[in-house]
């Protein structure tokens, strides 16, 4: 199971150690950076500075790259990803509801994560599948014609507290 850093710092050591295990690749700076997002669930901003002095690049040369990069991350996410689509299709099926439902459920704004990391929120522009509008995909999951109802069905037993805490 994959091993997501909750609270603390990120071993700093561990870092290093994916660091040597690519020093020897011709290009290793992405690799490393996905090597140490597969171990901590993201990038923790403390990595960045041992990262860029491994290489002999500035710690903003590193940010730029992870920035450039959509799949690279500096806060961590959720275990599952939630993916609320706002295409043309799904818009005017309802997917605007769908989105503040889900939110409601879950209790965060879009590109946020629950406090559980169990769920990070996003849209997307389209996911192909428009003849099942609106949709939402959990995971590798589509689940199509979303409604009210289904939204609860998949996240109803969520209770958010008032600490944002399910
Ligand atoms: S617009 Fe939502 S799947 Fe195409």
């Amino acid at each position: 199971m994959e091993k997501i850093e909750t609270a603390g710092k990120p071993d700093l050591e561990r870092i290093a150690e994916i660091v040597e295990d690519h020093r020897e690749d011709k290009w290793p700076l992405i690799p490393v950076l996905q090597a140490v997002q597969q171990e901590f669930g993201y990038i923790p901003p403390e990595a960045i500075g041992t990262i860029a002095r491994a290489f002999g690049l500035f710690p903003a040369e590193v940010q730029g790259v992870i920035s450039f990069y959509e799949q690279l991350y500096t806060v961590p996410r959720g275990r599952r990803i939630v993916r609320v689509c706002r295409g043309t299709a799904c818009h005017v099926r309802g997917g605007k509801t769908i989105l503040k439902l889900v939110k409601q459920h879950l209790g965060v704004e879009e590109g946020e994560s629950t406090p559980d990391l169990e769920y990070t929120l996003e849209t997307v522009a389209c996911i192909g599948v428009c003849a099942l509008a609106p949709n939402i995909v959990i995971g590798a999951e589509t689940h199509g014609n979303m409604n009210p109802k289904k939204v609860t069905k998949l996240f109803g037993e969520r209770k958010v507290g008032p600490d944002g805490t399910g």
